[in-house]
Formats: C-alpha cells, structure tokens, sequence
C-alpha cells in the first residue's frame, strides 16, 4: 500500500465535527496517517459535500479505509454507499464495528455524533481499526454484492 492510501479519509458535516476531532486526535495518538476532508468550523453545512470525498476516495482506491460522521450517522451512509465497492457501515457499539469489518470488510466507518457517548464511539474506531476481515463464506457473500454493482452499471449503459 502507498503512502497515500494508508491514511485514513475522514470527514464530517457540522453534526459531527467536534467527535472528528476527537477522532482525529485518536488516530494521529494511534500513529495512524489521516487525511481530513473537512468540515473545520461548525457553520452549517450539507452532508453529501463531505461524505462524496471519503467515499470517492475510497471506491478509487485512494485511501484504503475512510470515516465519515453527521449526527445521526444515516446521511453518510446513504451517500457513501452510493459509490461502488463502498462498504460502508454505521456502527452504534463495539458489536457491530467488529462483525462490520469481521464479516463485512466494512471500507467505511459511519457514526453519529448526536447518538453516541464519546467513549463508546472512540472504543468502536480502536476496534474498527484493529479488526481483520475474516473472509470464506464472508467473502462469498461480498463477490455477490460486486455482482450487484456490476449488474446495475450494465443495466444502465
Ligand atoms: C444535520 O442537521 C443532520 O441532518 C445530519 O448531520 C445527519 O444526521 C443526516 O443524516
């Protein structure tokens, strides 16, 4: 992997600006090279602008694995997944950030700032990060969702 796509995207709309930096503060602790997409203040702002870069980034192979964050979580998702070979996750505990990248490969880590205490969410970025995918029948299950995509591309060319 390059140097680039080892850093990890991040990005945020308002809503989830001040867990970003917290994030971001972790990440850089954890010795982990960020590539921080915005936003930088809490003027108001529209989700799909940040969450487009991460998740662009990511399906280009620019950045390996990405993280977006907006108060709730579901806006990122819905853009992210959006771009193809996104696989990105919302995550409300430890639980479901390890089985997202366990069975998942989960690319992508989504998280709302307004419905997670700030411990719970660093603990599901520690996990996140540290969590192999464990492949076989997971892996399986992933080839038909790229089936998926490449099937709805040639539906509509
Ligand atoms: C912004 O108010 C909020 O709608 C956004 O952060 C997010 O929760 C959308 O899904």
């Amino acid at each position: 992997m390059d140097d680039n796509a080892a850093k990890i995207a991040i990005a945020s709309d308002h809503a989830g600006l001040d867990l970003k930096e917290k994030i971001v503060k972790l990440l850089r602790e954890l010795g982990r090279p960020v590539a921080d997409f915005g936003t930088h203040n809490h003027d108001s702002v529209d989700y799909p602008d940040y969450g487009i870069q991460v998740a662009r980034a990511v399906s280009e192979g620019k950045n390996e694995r990405g993280i977006l964050i907006c108060g709730t979580g579901i806006g990122m998702s819905i853009v992210a997944n959006k771009f193809p070979g996104v696989r990105a996750a919302l995550c409300y505990d430890p639980f479901t950030a390890k089985v997202s990248r366990l069975h998942n490969d989960a690319n992508i880590l989504v998280l709302g700032e307004r419905v997670l205490e700030e411990k719970t969410a660093l603990e599901i970025v520690r996990l996140w990060l540290s969590t192999g995918f464990d492949g076989g029948r997971h892996a399986r299950r992933l080839a038909k969702i790229e089936e998926i995509e490449k099937a709805e591309r040639r539906t509509k060319e």
